[in-house]
């Protein structure tokens, strides 16, 4: 069965194919794997105003759409005849991105007589590592951080996913981003600390870390913005000199507190497997430390490739071929409906869709 899935919730046009191992009696030959994907990143567009442009960034889905999907045809050397599936991220993001990829899944889903699925953006990130040379297995927790959700989830299996805990105010993303953003870095924000955050000092201000020691799994990132934008103010013209050491600073403080919080989940649950997903799971520092003691722990962590970390078509396909292998009952619609959740808990998610 070949997936073809189109993610389009924030600033990302992604679109991938994807095809589940199933044998001719049905049964489960394994993960499945990617045949092809293609990416723009809208990055630059936004750019010039500091952050994502909804209109902008609907319109720029609407033009990219269609050539990405001719791409990944050819590159897979597909014909559209050959598609089962046509997914899409359904939710959660940006009403009007959202609504793009959902409508021209649709489309594209009638007009070719195949089914359509609607996806969970954190679901995709959530299954993205299986993607990997070395994917996890079952169970374990994820920590999920991405732009707009900081969350750790107990993960049993596809579409059985339970919520630990998650950040109270800002997504560690944000926190990323707003700091960024008072150190006069350019969007997106977070590769752009986390570059400068290497020629300065960690340890240079004592920033804080909130809820490390609340004993729950909750997170809270908006009183380091505010930290943040008091030091650079007490700075002032100074604050050149010590761009890096706030940047590396910041750092360390969102990067400790995911990890103990993580540590915390793994020691709860009696788990030995991590999964880190979601655009902050690029980070360098979060990966070399996470590595260090999880390795000291004797815990397996598990990450998408890098360039997977992100948004893109990938994890849709992947998620929406990985849940119709564990639930072969599901139904799949040929009604041409669709509809987007811009807001839409994972914890919503039930395993029978
Ligand atoms: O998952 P993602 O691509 O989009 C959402 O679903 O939100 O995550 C984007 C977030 C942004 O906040 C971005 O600044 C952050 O991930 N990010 C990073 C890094 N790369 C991306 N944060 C810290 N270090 C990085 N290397
Ligand atoms: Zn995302």
């Amino acid at each position: 069965m070949i997936v073809l899935g189109i993610e389009s919730s924030c600033d990302e046009t992604g679109v991938a194919l994807v095809q589940t191992t199933i044998d001719g009696g049905g049964s489960d030959l394994g993960l499945p794997v990617l045949m092809a994907h293609a990416l723009h990143s809208q990055i630059e567009m936004h750019q010039a105003y500091g952050g994502v442009v909804p209109e902008l960034a609907s319109r720029d889905h609407i033009r990219r759409v269609i050539p990405l999907t001719e791409a990944v045809l050819s590159q897979a050397g597909v014909k559209h005849q050959d598609i089962d599936v046509v997914a899409y991220t359904r939710g959660p993001g940006l009403a009007g991105a959202l609504l793009v990829g959902a409508g021209v899944a649709a489309g594209l889903a009638a007009a070719w007589n195949k089914p359509l699925l609607g996806v969970h953006h954190l679901e995709g990130h959530l299954l993205s590592p299986f993607l990997s040379q070395d994917p996890p297995t079952f169970p374990f927790i994820a920590l999920l951080v991405s732009g707009g959700h900081t969350q750790l989830m107990q993960v049993n299996a596809v579409g059985d996913y339970r919520l630990l805990g998650e950040t109270i105010d800002d997504a560690a993303g944000e926190a990323f981003d707003k700091s960024a953003k008072l150190l006069g870095l350019p969007y997106p924000g977070g590769p752009a600390l986390a570059r400068l955050a290497q020629s300065g000092d960690a340890k240079a201000f004592a920033l804080p870390r909130p809820l490390l020691n609340s004993g729950n799994l909750d997170f809270s990132f908006a009183g380091l913005k505010t930290a943040v934008l008091t030091q650079t103010q007490r700075l002032g013209a100074a604050l050149s000199e010590r761009a890096a050491d706030v940047a590396a600073s910041t750092q360390d403080a969102i990067v400790e507190v995911l990890i103990k919080k993580s540590l915390r989940a793994l020691a709860q649950t009696g788990l030995k497997t991590l999964v880190v997903a979601g655009g902050v799971g690029a980070n360098r520092s979060l990966r070399e430390r996470l590595d260090a003691q999880c390795l000291a722990l004797g815990v397996r962590v598990c990450y998408p490739e890098l360039h997977l970390c992100t948004d893109n078509g990938a994890m849709i396909a992947m998620a929406a071929a990985m849940r119709i292998q564990a639930m072969p009952g599901m139904r799949l619609a040929r009604d041409d409906a669709f509809d987007v959740q811009p807001r839409w808990p994972l914890q919503q998610l039930s395993k029978t869709h």
